[in-house]
């Protein structure tokens, strides 16, 4: 292939070298292996003619930056979230965003339930008590937690990743499941994952444990915060695998150091990698750095994903998970 033909983009993060490889391949590449984490100015500069970026889900994509790169045509998000892209003003730029669902769900579901036995059953405060050498003697309400199976489990968000989490409380702990969506499922798919449709009071009143795998949005800010978290029972345990921002950290934090709920497991936060310092004083929070879809798997297919639908776009015109499709075949 004539290499000077060849259309150019950007790999905003360091990625396997293998998809680096991949999209080599197909187009004059600029990487970052160092991974060095670039202001917006210096992306956009970096960006200069190039017709595709891949992100990572935390480079913010919207009018002001798409304004300074007019020949972008596709960014491709390797997150099945993509609250780093302004939709709108990407379609009205005619850029395609594509994201990476399904081939998370599993892997993001297994993360949902080891954060929420191990708030429940209080490991990660078992071994640091351990660990300082507190274990000196048994005694009956030694680190004593709560019951995970038979127990009612409640999703907040059902789609792909509540509806895997559904299905191992249900099918795997024998778990009553109720949730609550901004839309119910079609009875088949509740009868699926055994799952019954509630009201979010009536979620936030009946579940043992909670989970919320809701995506970010301005509709989605602080879903749960101090209102929310004082219809729970003391006993639950709350469980956030979807984005920061959804909870109020700061409510959920004096709610924890108050016993107002028993615990709570948190992979993402408001304003991550930063993190609200009063969680860091509660011993009754399990806390985990936003790793829900990180096994060798599922992130190498998440990048594949991503590098397919810019090699798709570029080539062909063609990408596989778009999400503003209306642009395809306007530029
Ligand atoms: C996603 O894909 O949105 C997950 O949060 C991992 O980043």
């Amino acid at each position: 292939m004539n290499t000077a033909a060849r259309p150019r983009i950007l790999i905003a993060r360091a990625i396997f070298p293998e998809v680096v490889e991949k999209l080599s391949q197909h187009f004059e590449v600029e990487a970052n292996p160092s991974d060095e984490l670039w202001p917006r100015d210096e992306l956009a500069r970096r960006l200069q003619g190039k017709q595709g970026v891949f992100t990572t889900g935390g480079e913010r994509i919207d009018a002001a930056l798409l304004a300074q790169c007019p020949e972008l045509k596709i960014c491709a998000n390797m997150a099945v979230g993509y609250n780093n892209f302004d939709l709108a003003a990407m379609t009205a730029a005619g850029v395609l965003g594509t994201n990476a669902p399904d081939v998370l769900t599993e892997t993001t579901a297994d993360m949902g339930f080891a954060l929420l036995m191990a708030a429940a059953r209080r490991v990660t405060e078992s071994e640091h008590f351990l660990r300082a050498g507190k274990w000196d003697r048994w005694a009956y309400d030694m680190l004593i937690g709560q019951d995970v199976y038979g127990a009612t489990l409640g999703i907040l968000g059902m789609g792909r990743i509540g509806r895997a989490i559904a299905r191992r409380g249900a099918l795997g702990f024998n778990m009553p499941v109720i949730y609550h969506n901004r839309s119910r499922l079609p009875a088949e798919a509740e009868a699926e994952v055994r799952a019954r449709y509630v009201s979010k009071d009536e979620l936030l009143r009946q579940s043992d444990h909670l989970v919320l795998v809701v995506p970010y949005s301005a509709e989605s800010h602080h879903a749960i915060g101090a209102a929310e978290l004082a219809q729970m029972k003391p006993t639950a345990t709350l469980v956030n695998i979807g984005r920061g921002g959804v909870v109020d950290d700061a409510a959920l934090a004096q709610a924890l150091l108050d016993k107002r709920i028993a615990a709570a497991g948190l992979d993402v936060f408001e304003g991550e990698p930063k993190l609200n310092p009063a969680l860091l004083k509660c011993s009754n929070v399990v806390l985990t750095p936003h790793i829900g879809s990180a096994t060798v798997p599922t992130r190498m297919a998440m990048a594949g994903l991503a590098a397919d639908n810019l090699i798709g776009y570029l080539t062909t015109g063609k990408a596989l998970t778009p999400l503003n499709p209306e642009v395809i075949g306007q530029r």
